[in-house]
């Protein structure tokens, strides 16, 4: 199922409540032609991208450590909420937003023209 919205975003259904991770956990999912890393932080659940800004490591085989989003190739840290990393300025997380509407799962995509 695609939504496009007439604010310059598209809503992309993902899979079911159930195929969420678990907390303190992520996921790999593959959506709108790429591949997106869910984290459940302390029960929130967050998507990104997921590929590592640093050397492309797949952020959705990694873990949750400290509430932070851990690359599991070396480690770096991202934030959840921001995408943001400690280890390098301007290295940040495309972040798309998650909403659970019954039992669906949607992504929202921002629209790149
Ligand atoms: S590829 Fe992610 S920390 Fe190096």
């Amino acid at each position: 199922m695609t939504l496009s919205r007439s604010d310059d975003t598209t809503l992309i259904k993902i899979g079911l409540r159930s195929d969420l991770p678990a907390p303190g956990t992520v996921k790999e999912f593959f959506a709108a032609g790429r591949f997106l890393c869910l984290a459940n932080v302390e029960g929130i659940v967050y998507a990104t991208n997921n590929v590592c800004p640093h050397w492309g490591g797949p952020l959705g085989q990694g873990k949750i450590i400290n509430g932070k989003i851990v690359c599991p190739w070396h480690n770096w840290e991202f934030d959840p909420r921001t995408g943001e990393t400690r280890r390098k300025l301007n290295a940040r997380l495309t972040m798309h937003r998650v909403i659970v509407d019954g039992e669906d799962v949607l992504i929202e995509f921002r629209d790149e023209t």
